[in-house]
C-alpha cells in the first residue's frame, strides 16, 4: 500500500471532501495538514449531507483513524461543535479515532476580530475565521498551541503577554477588545473538552506508516490559494500544495508516494483576486445555479467560469501531480459547446501557454479558448467510464492531454456512489 496526498488543483471547493471520503475505503488513516475551519468539505452519503471544517473527511468510515496535524490552525469551538455533531450521529464514539496534534496552533477570538477588521481595510474576501492572524502569530513565535490550553499556568503567562498587543491591533482596526480573564476561562474549558483527542500526531502517524498502513493526506483550499504559489495577496495563509503535507503532518516526504489533484470540470473561486476565465454572463449564472455554487463555509456565491488548462498545468507542476480527479462533470450536461482556456493573451501583446507569475499580467490576461462539443445526456447514473457519452470522454481526454496528467477518477454527482474510479490511487504503477 502507499500514501496519497489529495490537493485542490484550482481555487478550493473542487470536491476534495467527496473524493477523500470515497478513497477512505482503501485507506487506514486520513490526515488534515494545513488550513483550518476556513475549509468546508462536503460529503453526501445515502442522501445525508455532512459538511466538515476541521475533522478529516474519513470520519464517516468507522475505525479509520483521523488525524489533525501540527500544520492545522484549530478553532477549538468549531472543532468541538463538529465533534458533538458527529457524536450525536453515532460517529467518533471512540475518542482514540481522532488525534489532534498538541503542536497545532489555536485560533482565539482576537484572531477573528483582527481578520474582520483587516477585511474592512483591504478586502481579500477571507472566510473571517481568523486564519491569517493565527498563522501570523505562529510565524512570529507568539502563538498559543493546543498543548498550552491544557495547562492553566502556561496559558495565563502566554496570554498575558499577547492579549494587550492583540487588543491594540483590534482597537486600531475599530473592533472590540478581548478581556483576559474570560478568554483564559473560555480557552481552558475548551482545552478540557479537547483533551481526550490531543496527542503526538507525528508519532501516531509515523507508527501507522511504519506498519504499512495506507494514509490519505487531505489538503484544504487549493493550489491557487497557496501563500507562496497562489495569486498573492489574494490567497490563504498556509501552503496548500502537496509538499506541505509532510511538514504539516510531521512525517518525511519519502512517506508520500502519489499526489492527486482535484479539479472541477469548470472553474470557481470564492473571495477576491484574479480569475481569468470568470464569466459574468448567462453561462456563468448557469454554472452557479446548476452546480449549486455557494460556499460550504460562508454561503457566499462562487464566481464561475470555464476550465482553465493553464491553471491545471501549473497545479501539476507545483504539486507534482500523479493523477487528476475531475468532479461535477454532470453540471456540464446540456451545454452545446464547452470551452477550455488553452492560452492567455497578455496586456503586453504576448500569448502564453504557461500560467503567468506576474499578478499584474494575470489580472489583465484574456483567455484564448478551445471549443469542444457538449453532450445532452444526464451523467448521474453512469458508473463505467466507457459508457459515458462520447463527447464527455472526449472532453476528459482533451483535459488529460492539455495537463499531461491522467484523470484517475471522474465524479458525476455529489453522492459518494456517483463516481467512476478508473485507477486505485493507492496502487503503485
Ligand atoms: P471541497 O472544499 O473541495 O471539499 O468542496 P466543497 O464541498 O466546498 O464543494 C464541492 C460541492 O460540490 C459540494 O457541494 C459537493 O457536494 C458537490 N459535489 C462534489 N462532487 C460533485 C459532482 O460530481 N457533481 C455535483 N453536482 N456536485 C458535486
Ligand atoms: P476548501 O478547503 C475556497 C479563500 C477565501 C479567501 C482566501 C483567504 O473548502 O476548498 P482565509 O479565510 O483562508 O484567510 O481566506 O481564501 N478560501 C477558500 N476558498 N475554499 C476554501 O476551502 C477556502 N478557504 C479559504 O474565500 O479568498
Ligand atoms: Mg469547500
Amino acid at each position: 500500500m502507499s500514501n496519497v496526498v489529495i490537493v485542490g488543483a484550482q481555487w478550493g471547493d473542487e470536491g476534495k471532501g467527496k473524493v477523500v471520503d470515497l478513497f477512505t475505503s482503501w485507506a487506514d488513516v486520513v490526515v488534515r495538514y494545513q488550513g483550518g475551519a476556513n475549509a468546508g468539505h462536503t460529503l453526501v452519503v445515502g442522501g445525508v449531507k455532512t459538511v466538515l471544517h476541521l475533522v478529516p473527511s474519513g470520519v464517516l468510515h468507522p475505525g479509520k483513524k483521523c488525524i489533525i496535524g501540527n500544520g492545522v490552525v484549530v478553532d477549538p469551538e468549531a472543532l468541538m461543535d463538529e465533534i458533538d455533531l458527529l457524536r450525536s450521529r453515532g460517529l467518533l464514539s471512540d475518542p482514540s479515532q481522532l488525534v489532534v496534534s498538541e503542536n497545532a496552533h489555536v485560533i482565539l477570538p482576537y484572531h477573528k476580530r483582527i481578520d474582520a477588521g483587516r477585511e474592512k481595510q483591504k478586502a481579500i474576501g477571507t472566510t473571517g475565521r481568523g486564519i491569517g492572524p493565527c498563522y501570523e502569530d505562529k510565524v512570529a513565535r507568539r502563538g498559543i498551541r493546543i498543548r498550552d490550553v491544557l495547562k492553566a499556568s502556561a496559558l495565563r503567562d502566554k496570554l498575558e503577554s499577547r492579549v494587550g498587543e492583540a487588543n491594540a491591533q483590534i482597537q486600531a482596526l475599530g473592533g472590540d477588545k478581548c478581556e483576559l480573564q474570560p478568554l483564559i476561562e473560555w480557552a481552558l474549558k475548551l482545552g478540557e473538552r479537547m483533551r481526550p483527542y490531543v496527542g503526538d500526531a507525528s508519532e501516531v502517524l509515523s507508527h501507522e506508516v511504519a506498519k504499512g498502513r495506507a494514509v490519505l493526506f487531505e489538503g484544504a483550499q487549493g493550489t491557487l490559494l497557496d501563500i507562496d504559489h497562489g495569486t498573492y495577496p489574494y490567497v490563504t495563509s498556509s501552503n496548500t500544495v502537496a509538499g506541505n503535507a509532510a511538514v504539516g503532518a510531521g512525517i518525511g516526504p519519502t512517506a508520500i508516494h502519489s499526489v492527486i489533484g482535484i479539479t472541477k470540470a469548470y472553474t470557481t473561486r470564492v473571495g477576491n483576486g484574479p480569475l481569468p476565465t470568470e464569466l459574468h454572463d448567462s453561462v456563468g449564472e448557469r454554472l452557479r445555479s446548476v452546480g449549486a455554487e455557494f460556499g460550504a463555509t460562508t454561503g457566499r456565491p462562487r464566481r464561475c467560469g470555464w476550465l482553465d488548462a493553464l491553471v491545471l498545468r501549473y497545479a501539476a507542476r507545483v504539486n507534482g501531480l500523479s493523477g487528476l480527479a475531475m468532479t461535477k462533470l454532470d453540471v456540464l450536461t446540456g451545454f452545446e459547446k464547452i470551452l477550455i482556456a488553452i492560452a492567455y493573451k497578455l496586456p503586453n501583446g504576448k500569448t502564453v501557454s504557461e500560467f503567468p507569475s506576474d499578478p499584474e499580467l494575470l489580472e489583465r490576461a484574456q483567455p484564448i479558448y478551445e471549443e469542444l462539443p457538449g453532450w445532452k445526456e444526464p451523467l448521474g447514473d453512469q458508473r463505467e467510464y466507457e459508457e459515458l457519452p462520447e463527447n464527455t470522454r472526449r472532453y476528459i481526454e482533451r483535459v488529460e492531454q492539455l495537463v499531461g496528467v491522467d484523470a484517475i477518477a471522474v465524479s458525476v454527482g455529489a453522492e459518494r456512489a456517483e463516481t467512476i474510479v478508473r485507477k486505485n490511487p493507492f496502487r503503485h504503477p
